[in-house]
């Protein structure tokens, strides 16, 4: 079964065509990093703009890549959320209108089930049910036992700033510009981790949730003290921030793993490229004896082949989209949590 995936949840505009579930035939990603990168933050208006600038084209070469056309596509599968409003309307709409036109059925799917998706792509040896998966990105710092491709449970999430996040607003009170997960992951090596001493925030150390912002708050008052930091200070800041962020995230996949009986563990989302993480979870997974899934670079950060991936699922499982169904924000994905109706304007999309 041959699966166009499409996601625009934020500034990534991607394609995909993925077979079965498993095998990749193209994956293209259109970044609008440039863009947003002078305001030091994703502009909501702008990447909407930007993917209805970008979708046809990025839709056509995936198809081109994959060396297949559109009436050879079995089903297609667009990002439904959550995500940013206008960002996910291009995609959504447009996957619903280009289903239509080709008379296939299409599936709207869910952006954190489909990064725990990522790491069972191309993977002759994916992880077996049940798991323990961290979803760390710009978005979200999600704990999870995983037991099927459409059935995680949520153990912990973060209180206030996501993890990427944090490291985003850190790269920016340290002048690096956005995004700026891979630039501190870079100086960190550079810098001394034990220069300064950044608290590690367990909250309680037995539970699964995560908290950030203090964290961040202890770097801004490193940078309020000496506002005009040598290279080599903002290399310790990084290491010493790097070296908390690690600590963190690894003892709370860890104790999971632990708690729920988990012989295998995965990291995804965009901060399972940080190559520190990588490298601590690799040598505490093999102490451990647990396997350990980090899905490869470009399949980290956000792409449509996770999305055409987990579509397979969607539509093996009979789990269609209706023509009349909406996206769903990030604020109506927190609504629906608490049992709360949410009327979403096109106000939503403001910052
Ligand atoms: O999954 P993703 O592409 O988009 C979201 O769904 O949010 O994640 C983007 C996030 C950004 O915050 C970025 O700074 C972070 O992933 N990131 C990293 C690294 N590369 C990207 N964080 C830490 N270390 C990295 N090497
Ligand atoms: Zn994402």
């Amino acid at each position: 079964m041959m699966i166009l995936g499409v996601e625009s949840s934020c500034d990534e505009t991607a394609a995909a065509v993925v077979a079965d579930g498993r095998k990749i035939y193209s994956s293209v990603v259109a970044s609008q990093v440039e863009t947003h990168h002078i305001y030091g933050g994703v502009v909501p208006e702008l990447a909407s703009r930007m993917h209805l600038e970008a979708i046809v084209p990025v839709v056509e070469k995936a198809l081109a890549e994959a060396e297949t056309t559109a009436k050879q596509i079995d089903a297609v599968a667009a990002t439904r959320g959550p995500g940013l409003v206008g960002a996910l309307l291009v995609g959504f709409s447009f996957a619903k209108a280009y289903a239509y036109a080709l008379k296939k059925p299409w599936a709207g799917i869910n952006h954190l089930e489909a990064h725990l998706y990522s790491v069972f792509l191309d993977n002759p040896a994916p992880p077996r049910f049940p798991f323990v998966a961290l979803l760390a990105s710009g978005g979200h710092t999600n704990l999870y036992r995983v037991s099927g491709h459409l059935q995680a449970e949520l153990l912990g999430q973060t209180r206030d700033d996501a993890a990427g996040e944090a490291y985003d607003k850190v790269a920016k009170l340290l002048g690096l510009g956005y995004p700026g997960g891979a630039v501190i992951d870079r100086l960190a090596v550079k810098g001394d981790p034990s220069a300064i001493q950044f608290p590690r925030p367990y909250l309680d150390k037995n539970g699964f949730d995560f908290s950030f912002s203090g964290l961040k708050t202890a770097v801004a008052r490193q940078v309020g003290e000496n506002p005009d930091p040598s290279p080599r200070q903002i290399a310790d800041i990084a290491a010493g921030f790097q070296a908390a962020m690690v600590d963190v995230l690894t003892h709370k996949l860890l104790h999971a793993a632990k708690t729920c009986h988990c012989r295998e563990i995965a990291l995804v989302g965009g901060v399972a490229a940080n190559r520190g993480l990588n490298a601590r979870l690799t040598k505490s997974a093999r102490r451990d004896g647990l396997g350990l899934h980090i899905p490869p670079l470009s399949l980290c950060g956000d792409n449509a082949a996770m999305i055409a991936g987990l579509g397979y699922h969607y539509c093996r499982t009979g789990q269609y989209g209706a023509l009349d169904s909406d996206v769903y924000s990030r604020t109506r994905f927190y609504a629906s949590k608490i049992n709360c109706i949410c009327y979403v304007s096109s106000l939503d999309t403001a910052p």
